[in-house]
C-alpha cells in the first residue's frame, strides 16, 4: 500500500463547506496545517514513531542566580541545524519555555510575548535546577508538590503535581520547528518517492518525518490569491497533552461549547481544528471550530482533581487539534504557521489560581467606568445629529435608562473617521454637550483603515510619517479595499506612529499637526474592522506577505495586529485630560492581553435563537481567557427579531459584562421604546434591573481588575470539583456575589430546569422561592421562565448590595441609597462585597475608594442573627495586584468623604427561621415587616420567610450592626 501518498489523499478530501465558509480556508486548504496534521497522522501510524529533537547535555547552561537555563536542541534529521531551548520557572510557579532556531538562514519572528506580556515576569531565585544524565528537573511549591521535568532524549517537557503528570509537551513527538532554507538545496535535496512506510523511514527519515512532498512550502493559492512565500517553510508544531485532565476550556474565539468538542480521533465532533486567525467571518456559523475576529491561545484544562493552564504566545495562523484519547484524558496539537515556541505553563492547582497566574503574564481586565456597564444603545446608523436627539428623547420619554448612544460609520464623511459629514452632523459638539447633559456619552467609531484621499489630514499625516503598512516587497504603502474604498492600513507596530496617533485624540488644536477638536472629552471610541478586515484580501484580510515595521511578514504578527488600535486608542482618550479619565474602548479583535485596553463584542451575529444561545457561551469563554468586558449584540446584528425574540437577548444582555443593542444598517428599526405592550414594560423592567445590579457588576469588575478571576463564573470555576457542572454553559455565576443566572435562549419557554451544585438553598431573585440543591452531584430543578421572567438566583450565604430608584443614566445614581438583599445559607449566615470608587478617574489607584463587607452571623440557638458591615479595604493592607492603593488607604479618604450621608435604604433578610421579636440598630428598634413563607425550617422547597426592615438608618460607607432577635 502507498502508505504515505494514501494519507495525503485523505487529508486533502474537501471538507463540507458551510454558508459564507468558501471565503476561508479549511485545514486541507492551508498548507502548513496539512502539514502539521500529516505528521500526527505519520506519527500514529507508527509504532516506533519517536521525536528527532533532543538537548545536548554538554550545552547546559544553568543561571547562578535565577530558576532558568538554556541548553541546545538538534534535530536527527538535520544535524547542521542549531536550535536554542530556553526554560525558566517563575516566582509564581509557572513554566515559560522557549525554543528558537539559532543562527538560521533568517530569524523566526519572537515579539508575540512583548506585545502580550504586562511586563517581563520575574524567574524565581528560589527553585534550583537538577541536572542528571537523562534529565533536567526542578522541585517546587508549598508542599514541593509541582516537579517540572525536561528530558533530553527525546526533548520532551513534563510538569507533575503530588506525582501525577499535568501537562507534557512533545510527548507524541510531534514538536517540529521547520528550519529556515534555500531553496534550491532543499529541491535538490528532494527524497526519492517510496511506496513502503518502513523504508521511507530507513531510506529518507526526513521524508517521513516531513512528509515526502515540499507541500506549499514556497507559494501558495487559495480562491484567487497567491501567497509569495518568500521565508518558505517555518511552521511551527507542538503536541501538548494533559494525560490526566478530561475538559479543556479556552482559546477564544469560536462559536462552539464552553468544554471544548473534540476535533480529531474516532469520535471527532469537528473535522477541522479549531483556528486561530482573527478574521472577518460574514454571517458566522453558531457552531463551529472555524477562526472569528480575535485569538487568545490560552487553553485550561480542567478536572476533579486539578486544573492547568497553557499560553502560548504564538501571532502567527494556528490550528488547534483536540482529541479524547481516553475518558478523563485530553490530547491537542498546536500548529502555527511561524513564530517561536514561547509557552507558559501555569500549574493551577484550582480555576482561580490559573486565573491569577495568566493574569500575571497578560495583566488583569482594566476597570471600567462605571457608566461603561450601563445600557449602550448602538445603530447602523444613526443617521442625523437630530436622530441622535429624537432617541435620547424618547428613550426618556419611555422611562428607559440608557447612558451611551454610539455612531457607526457613516457618520463620517466618506467614511474618513474622524471627519464629521456635515450635511448630517453639523453640530457634533453641540449634539455630544446635549447628550452629555445628564451624565450620559457618545461612542464614536473609528476603523484602521484610511481613505486614500489627499483632502484627509489623517491618512495624509500617516503616509508622510512612513507609518503605513507596506505591500510584498516593502516599498510601496499596501492598498486595499474596505468601507472607505480605496485604503491604507495604519502599522501600529512602527512606534513612529504611537505617540502621533494618541494626539488625534486631543480636543484642542496642535500647531502641528490635526486632532479632533470636533469632540469633547467625554467621547469615547469603538474601534472596528482591526483583524484587519480587507474587502478584497485573502480571507478577507491582509496578504501574508505584506511588510510591517522591522520587516516581518504580516502572516508573523497577524493575530497581534488588531490589538494595538485599541492599546494606542485608549491612551489616546487618557491623554485628553489631567488628571486622566478611564478610557473606554470597544474592540472586535483581540489577543491575549486585549484586556488591559477596553471591552469586546462577538461581532456579527444573526438574530437566531443558536446565535444568541452561543453568544452566551462565547461570552463566557472570553471570560475564561481572561477578557471579562465581553458581550454580543442585543438584538442579533442581521435580520430583524421578533418581540419574543428581542426581550429574550435583552434578558441576555443584561447578565453579559458589556450590554449593547446593534444592529444592521438594513435592519428596521427596534429600540426597546418602539416595542408594543407587554414586551415593552417588560424590556424597561431588565434595564432598570441592569441598573439597580451595578454595584455587583463592579464590584466584580473590581475584583477581577485586581485578581483575574472572571466576571463571569461557569460552573467548573464557581464548583471545581463537581464533575456534573464541568459542561455547563447555559448558566453561570456573576462574580463572588452569589448570584446565578441562566438566561433563556430559546422560544416559547415557559419553565426551564437549573442545575444547583451544592447542598444549599437558591432564592428565586424575584419571587424568594426557595430551591435546595443536593449533597452528591448537584440537582436540576424546575422553575418558572416565562417571557417576563429572568431565571435569577441568590444562593444561600450571599448578600447582595443593589441601588433601586430607577433613574435615566448611571452618573445620577452616584448618591442613591442601596438595598441589601441578605440570603441566609442553610446554617444562617451570608456575606458579601461591595466596591465603590469615583466610577471615572484613577483616583481610586490612590486609595479613593470604599470597599465593604457585609455579613450575617447567627448565634449557636439561631434565635439571634447579626448583620453587620466592616471595612474591607483597612483589612487587606496588601492585597496583591493594587498592594500600592490599598498601602495608601485611609477609611476617611475623599471619596468615602463624598458618599458619607448614602444610606442603606431598606435590608431584606430571606431565610429566617421564625418571625422576629425585635429589629435594632444601635439599640433603636427598627421598622420592619415580616412574612412567614412557606418554605420549610431548612429550607427545602416553598416561599422563603422575608424580613424587610425600612431605612435602618445605616451609611453604607460606614460600620454598623443590626440585631434581629427571634
Ligand atoms: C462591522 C461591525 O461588526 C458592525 O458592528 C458594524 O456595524 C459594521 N462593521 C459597520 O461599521
Amino acid at each position: 500500500m502507498r502508505l504515505l501518498s494514501s494519507l495525503v489523499l485523505l487529508i486533502a478530501a474537501p471538507a463540507a463547506l458551510a454558508v459564507k465558509s468558501q471565503d476561508f480556508k479549511t485545514c486541507s486548504q492551508s498548507a502548513f496545517c496539512r502539514r502539521g496534521r500529516a505528521l500526527a497522522d505519520r506519527a500514529e501510524l507508527s509504532t516506533s514513531w519517536v521525536s528527532p529533537y533532543s538537548v545536548t547535555p554538554s550545552s547546559i547552561s544553568i543561571s547562578p542566580q535565577q530558576a532558568s537555563f538554556t541548553a541546545a536542541v538538534k534535530s536527527s534529521l538535520y544535524p547542521d541545524i542549531n536550535f536554542g531551548l530556553d526554560v525558566r520557572v517563575h516566582k509564581d510557579g509557572v513554566v515559560r519555555v522557549r525554543m528558537d532556531e539559532v543562527g538560521g538562514l533568517r530569524k523566526r519572528y519572537d515579539e508575540a510575548a512583548s506585545w502580550a506580556l504586562v511586563a517581563e515576569p520575574d524567574i524565581s531565585q528560589d527553585i534550583k535546577w537538577t541536572v542528571s544524565a537523562s534529565d533536567v528537573r526542578a522541585v517546587y511549591g508549598d508542599r514541593k508538590e509541582i516537579e517540572v521535568v525536561v528530558s533530553f532524549e527525546p526533548l520532551k517537557v513534563a510538569l507533575y503535581r503530588d506525582g501525577i503528570e499535568q501537562v507534557v509537551l512533545n510527548g507524541r513527538g510531534l514538536l517540529h520547528m521547520e528550519h529556515f532554507r534555500a531553496k534550491a538545496a532543499v529541491a535538490e535535496d528532494a527524497p526519492p518517492a517510496a511506496d513502503d512506510a518502513q523504508v521511507v523511514m530507513q531510506t529518507n527519515p526526513r521524508a517521513w518525518f516531513e512528509g515526502e512532498e515540499e507541500d506549499g512550502y514556497w507559494e501558495e493559492k487559495f480562491n484567487t490569491w497567491t501567497d509569495s512565500k518568500p521565508k518558505g517553510p517555518e511552521s511551527l508544531s507542538v503536541d501538548i497533552t494533559f494525560p490526566n485532565h478530561g475538559h479543556v476550556y479556552g482559546i477564544p474565539q469560536h462559536a462552539t461549547r464552553l468544554s471544548l468538542p473534540t476535533t480529531r480521533g474516532a469520535d471527532a465532533h469537528y473535522s477541522d481544528p479549531y483556528r486561530l486567525y482573527n478574521a472577518d467571518v460574514f454571517e458566522y456559523l453558531a457552531d463551529s471550530p472555524m477562526s472569528l475576529y480575535g485569538s487568545i491561545p490560552v487553553m485550561h484544562a480542567h478536572s476533579a482533581q486539578s486544573t492547568v493552564a497553557v499560553f502560548h504566545a504564538v501571532a502567527s495562523d494556528t490550528w488547534i487539534d483536540v482529541a479524547r484519547p481516553a475518558p478523563g484524558a485530553t490530547e491537542t496539537h498546536w500548529v502555527s504557521e511561524s513564530g517561536i515556541l514561547d509557552l507558559f505553563i501555569m500549574p493551577g492547582p484550582t480555576p482561580d489560581a490559573v486565573f491569577g497566574q495568566y493574569a500575571r503574564l497578560t495583566g488583569t481586565p482594566a476597570l471600567p467606568a462605571q457608566w461603561a456597564l450601563a445600557y449602550h444603545q448602538c445603530r447602523w446608523n444613526y443617521i442625523s445629529s437630530d436622530d441622535v436627539r429624537d432617541v435620547q428623547r424618547r428613550f426618556d420619554e419611555a422611562d428607559m435608562p440608557v447612558d451611551v448612544f454610539w455612531l457607526d460609520i457613516e457618520y463620517a464623511e466618506e467614511h474618513k473617521y474622524f471627519i464629521w459629514d456635515k450635511k448630517t452632523f453639523p453640530d457634533p459638539v453641540d449634539m455630544t454637550h446635549d447628550v452629555e447633559a445628564i451624565g450620559r456619552k457618545m461612542v464614536v467609531i473609528v476603523d484602521p483603515h484610511l481613505k486614500r484621499a489627499d483632502n484627509y489630514p489623517v491618512y495624509k499625516e500617516a503616509r508622510d510619517r512612513g507609518v503605513l503598512v507596506k505591500s510584498s516587497g516593502g516599498e510601496n504603502d499596501f492598498e486595499g479595499w474596505c468601507w472607505s474604498g480605496s485604503s491604507a492600513w495604519m502599522d501600529f507596530f512602527n512606534p513612529g506612529s504611537w505617540e502621533w496617533w494618541k494626539t488625534l485624540f486631543q480636543t484642542q488644536p496642535r500647531g502641528d499637526g490635526w486632532t479632533w477638536t470636533e469632540s469633547t472629552v467625554d467621547t469615547y471610541i469603538w474601534n472596528d474592522m482591526n483583524e484587519p478586515s480587507i474587502f478584497n484580501g485573502p480571507e478577507i484580510s491582509m496578504p501574508r506577505d505584506s511588510i510591517h515595521y522591522g520587516g516581518w511578514e504580516h502572516r508573523d504578527l497577524h493575530n497581534i495586529n488588531g490589538m494595538l488600535l485599541p492599546n494606542l486608542t485608549s491612551q489616546g482618550l487618557m491623554a485628553r485630560t489631567n488628571p486622566p479619565k478611564r478610557p473606554f474602548v470597544l474592540t472586535r479583535s483581540f489577543y491575549a492581553g486585549s484586556q488591559r485596553f477596553g471591552a469586546m463584542w462577538t461581532g456579527d451575529n444573526l438574530g437566531t435563537w443558536e446565535h444568541m444561545a452561543v453568544g452566551v457561551r462565547m461570552v463566557l469563554v472570553n471570560n475564561i481567557g481572561g477578557f471579562s468586558f465581553a458581550g454580543s449584540d442585543v438584538g442579533g446584528f442581521f435580520g430583524n427579531p421578533d418581540p419574543e425574540m428581542l426581550v429574550r437577548w435583552y434578558g441576555v444582555g443584561v447578565f453579559s459584562p458589556f450590554f449593547r443593542a446593534h444592529a444592521h444598517i438594513d435592519t428596521k428599526r427596534r429600540e426597546p421604546y418602539l416595542l408594543d405592550e407587554p414586551y415593552k414594560s417588560i424590556v424597561r423592567s431588565m434595564l432598570r434591573l441592569r441598573y439597580s445590579m451595578l454595584p455587583v457588576w463592579y464590584t466584580a469588575f473590581r475584583e477581577a481588575s485586581v485578581t483575574g478571576v472572571p466576571v463571569l463564573r461557569p460552573h467548573y470555576v464557581a464548583f471545581p470539583r463537581d464533575e456534573a457542572g464541568f459542561a455547563l454553559d447555559d448558566q453561570y455565576f456573576l462574580g463572588s456575589s452569589g448570584l446565578l443566572v441562566k438566561p433563556v435562549t430559546e422560544k416559547g419557554v415557559t419553565e426551564t430546569a437549573v442545575y444547583l451544585a451544592d447542598d444549599e438553598v437558591y432564592y428565586d431573585y424575584f419571587t424568594h422561592h426557595a430551591y435546595r440543591g443536593a449533597s452528591a452531584g448537584g440537582k436540576y430543578v424546575t422553575v418558572p421562565a416565562g417571557l417576563e421572567e429572568i431565571p435569577l438566583f441568590v444562593r444561600g450565604g450571599s448578600i447582595v448590595p443593589t441601588r433601586e430608584r430607577p433613574r435615566r443614566s448611571s452618573p445620577l445614581m452616584k448618591y442613591d441609597p442601596f438595598t441589601l438583599r441578605v440570603a441566609l445559607s442553610t446554617g444562617g449566615t451570608a456575606r458579601g462585597e461591595l466596591y465603590l470608587d469615583d466610577g471615572e478617574t484613577f483616583a481610586h489607584e490612590e486609595g479613593q475608594l470604599v470597599w465593604r463587607e457585609f455579613s450575617a452571623r447567627t448565634d449557636g440557638s439561631a434565635r439571634v442573627v447579626r448583620i453587620g458591615s466592616r471595612d474591607l479595604a483597612a483589612r487587606k493592607p496588601a492585597e496583591a495586584v493594587d498592594g500600592v492603593a490599598l498601602a495608601q488607604y485611609d477609611g476617611a479618604n475623599v471619596y468615602a468623604r463624598t458618599i458619607a450621608d448614602v444610606r442603606v435604604e431598606r435590608v431584606v433578610v430571606l431565610g429566617l427561621a421564625a418571625r422576629p421579636t425585635s429589629v435594632r440598630a444601635g439599640g433603636d428598634e427598627l421598622q420592619w415587616e415580616y412574612s412567614s413563607g412557606t418554605a420549610a425550617d431548612d429550607k427545602t422547597q416553598g416561599t422563603a420567610s422575608v424580613l424587610v426592615i425600612k431605612d435602618p438608618g445605616v451609611g453604607v460607607a460606614a460600620d454598623w450592626e443590626i440585631v434581629v432577635e427571634a
